[in-house]
């Protein structure tokens, strides 16, 4: 393994340009050493990625072994629109891996991608998971269920989203902050379906049913049933596999376990989903290399990755999940265009503001 990880200068993006950047060497999350390099050669990609680094090298050592092309990676939990934008021409990335929807079409409306121009990703994925003109691409989905304390809540006492806003559910939730973009895409996600005002009316219901204060990541709300301070959460599908199998805390097994999975709205507009995404961007001067990653990206050896290593559904509804995956049930998918997701989540942001969650 011999990735090197770019480290972020975010303070002064001009610093780190392709003549002359400060590379961190890092394997397995050690800092090993600092060495400075020049630009790429042809052999190498410059990832820019919200993907978290341990998620993505598993995909990196696949695709090195088999082809040989290196990866040079910029992780950032936020900001690489405005560093792209302060780059420009120069800058050194190739491709862009995201979570959420919104974060992939923020780069497309910023004018920062490239066109795909691939028939095998057009092949591969459905379009209401790719970008209307053609510059992004779902890699994976993920699910947004509910879940609900096997113990505390009758199986099939919920099964719509629009469920949690009732007040026969007051004190029995716990969430995640609204503003966080799984919650965001999702409330997103019926404000295209119901209008901002019935999505605002939802989201008052939702807050007003809060056991405490929105705080915590997904895992957190899974505690929180455990430790009986809640009965319902939203969650996505991945945490709940990492947790059912998670040998080294243990005690995450037992939160799982007490956890029933609602797929909603299955009689009617179907589950909200969501993805990770990628695009190559538009300055790069690999634009073939980086379109055969991505189309990599979408093969059966990597989707394969995606469920092995994080229990995420394939890109390709027309493929099986992996069998840890599947158990969780079938379920029918929401097929309303993360586009579409993506363009109403400003609306649902005020939305969020307004009710606090
Ligand atoms: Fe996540």
């Amino acid at each position: 393994m011999n990735y090197s990880w770019i480290k972020a200068q975010f303070s002064n993006p001009f610093k780190s340009l392709a003549s002359f950047v400060c590379k961190l060497m890092v394997i397995k999350g050690l800092v090993l050493s600092v060495v400075a390099v020049s630009a790429a050669s042809a052999q190498e990609l410059n990832i820019y990625s919200y993907r978290q680094p341990n998620l993505l090298m598993p995909f990196l050592d696949a695709y090195q072994a088999k082809t040989g092309v290196s990866f040079n990676v910029v992780h950032a939990p936020k900001g690489l629109v405005q560093r792209l934008k302060s780059e420009g021409a120069g800058s050194p990335a190739d491709v862009v891996l995201t979570v959420d929807a919104s974060r992939i079409a923020e780069l497309a409306a910023s004018d920062l991608l490239a066109p795909l121009n691939s028939a095998v990703i057009e092949g591969k994925v459905p379009s209401h998971l790719r970008a209307n003109n053609g510059t992004w691409t779902a890699l994976s989905t993920r699910a947004r269920v509910i879940v609900t304390s096997k113990s505390r809540v009758a199986k099939d006492a919920i099964s719509r989203i629009e469920d949690l806003a009732k007040p026969e559910w007051q004190g029995r939730l716990c969430s995640r902050k609204g503003s966080h973009v799984y919650n965001r895409a999702l409330l997103a996600s019926l404000v295209v379906h119901h209008g901002e005002a019935a999505a605002e009316e939802w989201a008052k219901g939702y807050v007003a049913n809060l056991a405490r204060r929105p705080q915590g990541n997904d895992r957190a709300q899974a505690k929180a049933i455990h430790a009986g301070e809640c009965d319902i959460a939203l969650m996505n599908t991945y945490y709940f596999g990492k947790m059912a199998n998670n040998e080294k805390n243990p005690e995450q097994k037992e939160w799982a376990n007490g956890l029933r999975i609602t797929f909603f709205n299955q009689d009617d507009r179907g589950q909200h989903i969501n993805i990770t995404g990628g695009g190559i961007v538009k300055t790069s001067k690999r634009q073939d290399e980086a379109r055969a990653f991505l189309e990599w990206l979408v093969s059966d050896e990597a989707q394969a990755i995606y469920a092995k290593i994080n229990y995420e559904y394939p890109v390709d509804s027309t493929q099986a999940p992996s069998p840890s995956v599947a158990a969780w049930g079938a379920f029918k998918t929401d097929t309303l265009s993360i586009e579409k997701i993506s363009a109403a989540t400003p609306i649902a942001q005020m939305i969020i503001d307004r009710t606090g969650w």
